[in-house]
């Protein structure tokens, strides 16, 4: 059987692509440090799938780990999901992001390189685009200025990649430019697990709904979009999971020192307001919601062009918004 590293295979995307990746006919080998995720991942995971993934608890810029599992395991390539993502957090302590997610990804290569293992899908960001003047966004949209160290990382991540493959280095890659994952598994075992105070809207909401938390803020009902409140593209975290298998499947018939960028959205804005009204028709759960003052540093609206992923990998989204926010409220529920 075919075996694919996944570096932050315990984390919200990395344990939804394991499942994918079994489901295809692939054995994940997980590699985490567990500083943002639980190790009963590994016990849902198996539920889930009947089958028990190695696991290697540790660092993924720790070469010697990465060489311990390189001569345990034949590997056909990578998926780098590993890094820390917390945008505000990234702005008091940038030099925790630079190193771990920039030198976990050099740290990678050199691994790659030596034990001759060509193939990486790359997690990128959305967040490359910042506010751009045209919408939808293309991958020739250009990147802009970061606005977060943590946006930062993935820009410097993708110009190291495309710098490695220039170089003739003997990897082939895709970056994946994700939008707003949400959503969960629909056997409600494994979901997304923010630690402390969530940073994104979908966990917000549904702690709120659940009483964790007593009330949710809007930032802004008065920016230039329908009903005043920001837009966002929310792909639901299964079919972005696929879209990594997609990737990876597409890679192994290219060329040496390969290198392309996809976008995966739904190719569909949705607003703040939406998504609420979208959670509380599923759910049936008044949420207890306030309008609030503009939040500093917003973008105020993208979504993806996904012409290119739709053509090239033949990837299209399954799950509605709907569908998101149900997932969502039982994955909450099941917590
Ligand atoms: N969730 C999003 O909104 C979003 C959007 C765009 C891009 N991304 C990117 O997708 C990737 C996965 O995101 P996620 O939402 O699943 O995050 P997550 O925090 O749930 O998963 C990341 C996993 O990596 C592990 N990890 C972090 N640093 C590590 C290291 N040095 N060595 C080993 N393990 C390490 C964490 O313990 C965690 O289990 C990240 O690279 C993130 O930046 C996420």
């Amino acid at each position: 059987m075919k075996k694919i590293l996944i570096t932050g295979g315990a984390g919200y995307i990395g344990s939804h692509t394991a499942v994918e990746l079994w489901a295809a006919g692939i054995e994940p080998v997980i590699l985490d440090d567990l500083s943002n995720s639980d190790p009963k991942v590994l016990d849902r995971l198996e539920e889930i799938t009947g089958k028990r993934f190695q696991f290697y608890s540790g660092d993924c810029s720790d070469r010697n780990l990465l060489n311990t599992i390189s001569s345990e395991h034949q590997l056909a390539g990578v998926i780098h999901f590993a890094a820390f993502k917390a945008v505000g957090e990234s702005t008091r302590l940038p030099l925790k992001y630079y190193r771990n997610n920039v030198s976990a990804l050099i740290v990678l290569l050199e691994w790659m390189q030596d034990m001759k293992i060509k193939d990486l899908v790359f997690s990128s960001s959305c967040t490359v685009y910042g506010q751009p003047e045209i919408l939808p966004v293309t991958e020739a949209t250009p990147r802009q200025e970061a606005e977060s160290p943590y946006g930062n990382t993935k820009k410097i991540c993708e110009d190291i990649l495309i710098d490695v493959v220039k170089s003739k280095g003997g990897i082939r890659v895709i970056s994946l430019r994700y939008f707003n994952p949400v959503g969960a598994h629909p056997s409600s075992k494994i979901g997304e697990l923010p630690l402390g105070t969530p940073n994104n809207l979908v966990p917000f909401i549904t702690q709120t709904a659940a009483g964790i938390r007593e009330k949710l803020t809007v930032f802004g009902d008065d920016y230039d979009t329908p009903d005043g409140s920001c837009i966002r593209d929310y792909i639901h975290v299964v079919d972005l999971a696929d879209a990594h298998l997609r990737a990876f499947s597409y890679l192994e018939n290219q060329p040496a020192d390969f290198y392309e960028v996809f976008n995966v959205g739904t190719g569909q804005g949705n607003s703040v307001l939406e998504v609420i009204q979208t959670f509380e028709k599923v759910s049936g759960q008044k949420l207890n919601y306030e309008i609030g003052p503009r939040r500093p540093g917003d973008v105020v609206q993208v979504w993806a062009d996904t012409t290119k992923i739709n053509q090239v990998l033949g990837w299209y989204p399954k799950f509605s918004l709907e569908d998101s926010m149900r997932d969502s409220w039982n994955w909450q529920k099941s917590l």
